[in-house]
């Protein structure tokens, strides 16, 4: 028998109707739309509204998307990972209210915290599950909502992120496809740039937590660009570089998209022209762990059995990464 390896074989996406433009942001705070522009690449980005509705809801429209797509119910799931810094609820595991809302009667699953990363971290876990035949069906759901954490009166932070979700179908394969190499990385004395300071046991909520604005997210914008632009870059060259993978090997990068100069940086690095890069910013923003499987999905469409894709991730923790995925499947 062959090496098995878990190959992606479906995608969903959700993103909610509400597009919070630059011109609204303009109404918000002292900003406008040429500096988030050019500083950022980003033009709007959508936002969950509604009484209740949180980050399991966005997942169970992209879960449900990718069962239909490959045809199978989701009590056929054996796990489903969910990465996520915004969960329903600080415990239990968003991952397992969706498989109840989705009904995956016989799937175990766990959130996983990685920020940004998060997906990056989600795909390598659950290849790992597949290659050891422990799974045959496992999901990674990258959902944010990230409107939940963003003090709407901090213009440094409230104009990158917005909400939204893509989920993957991991299966195994004996064909040379799928999940062919993954450097993650971490290093967690970068938490001082990147956090939320209180509703964690360390301080938990309190009224002079909520007064001190402490359960929004804090970010030294310029020290997380300065770690970002370096780390992402490179370990998507070391990535290319131990699979002896070149420039014209590579079909698309599918990049985190936190900033289009991290983005543009990356590509420049890798060799790679920007028609072979995903870049959605423009119309989503950051939405932290869905960002990487909302491309997937959004080119889903244009990737052909077979293609070179690198996905790479900077993000809180400090955590980064890059995945080297082999596409497995022709698009409908
Ligand atoms: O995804 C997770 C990881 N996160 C990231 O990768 C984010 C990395 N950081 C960034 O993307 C960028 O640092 C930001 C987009 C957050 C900020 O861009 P920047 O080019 O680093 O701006 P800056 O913080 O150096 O600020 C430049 C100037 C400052 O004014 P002075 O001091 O030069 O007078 C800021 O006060 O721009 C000002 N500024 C703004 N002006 C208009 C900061 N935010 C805004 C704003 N509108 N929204």
């Amino acid at each position: 028998m062959g090496k098995i390896r878990a190959a992606v074989t479906s995608v969903g996406g959700y993103v909610p109707e509400y597009k919070l433009t630059n011109k609204v942001l303009e109404t918000l705070v002292d900003t406008n739309d040429e500096w988030i522009t050019s500083r950022t690449g980003i033009k709007e980005r959508r936002i969950l509204k509604g009484e209740g509705l949180g980050t399991s809801d966005m997942a169970v429209e992209a879960v449900n998307e990718l069962l239909k797509k490959r045809g199978i119910s989701a009590d056929e799931i054996d796990l489903l990972i969910c990465c996520t810094v915004t969960p329903d609820l600080v415990f239990p595991a968003t991952a397992n209210i969706i498989t109840d809302k989705i009904g995956a009667k016989n799937a175990f699953g766990f959130d996983l915290m990685a920020a940004c990363s998060g997906f990056l971290y989600g795909v390598t876990t659950a290849s790992k599950y597949i290659e050891s035949g422990a799974c045959k069906k496992v999901v990674v759901v990258g959902a944010d909502k990230m409107s939940s954490i963003v003090d709407y009166t901090d213009r440094e932070t409230c104009i990158i992120f917005g909400d939204g979700c893509g989920a993957v179908l991991l299966e195994p394969t004996e064909e040379d496809l799928g999940i062919m190499d993954t450097i993650m990385k971490s290093d967690g004395s970068g938490r001082v740039h990147l956090h939320q300071k209180a509703g964690g046991s360390v301080k938990p909520a309190s009224h002079a937590t909520v007064d001190a604005k402490e359960h929004f997210i804090y970010q030294e914008g310029k020290a997380v660009f300065k770690f970002a632009v370096t780390n992402m870059a490179d370990v998507s060259a070391e990535v290319m570089e131990r699979n002896n993978l070149g420039s014209d090997d590579i079909r698309f990068l599918v990049p985190h998209q936190a900033n289009k100069r991290i983005i543009d940086a990356t590509a420049r690095r890798m060799g790679v022209g920007s028609d072979k890069v995903m870049l959605n910013i423009e119309k989503y923003g950051n939405t932290t762990s869905g960002t990487i499987p909302l491309c997937l999905w959004e080119w889903e469409k244009q990737l052909k059995k077979g293609d070179n894709l690198i996905l790479s991730a900077f993000g809180g923790g400090f955590t980064w990464g890059a995945i080297y995925l082999k596409w497995a499947y022709d698009s409908k």
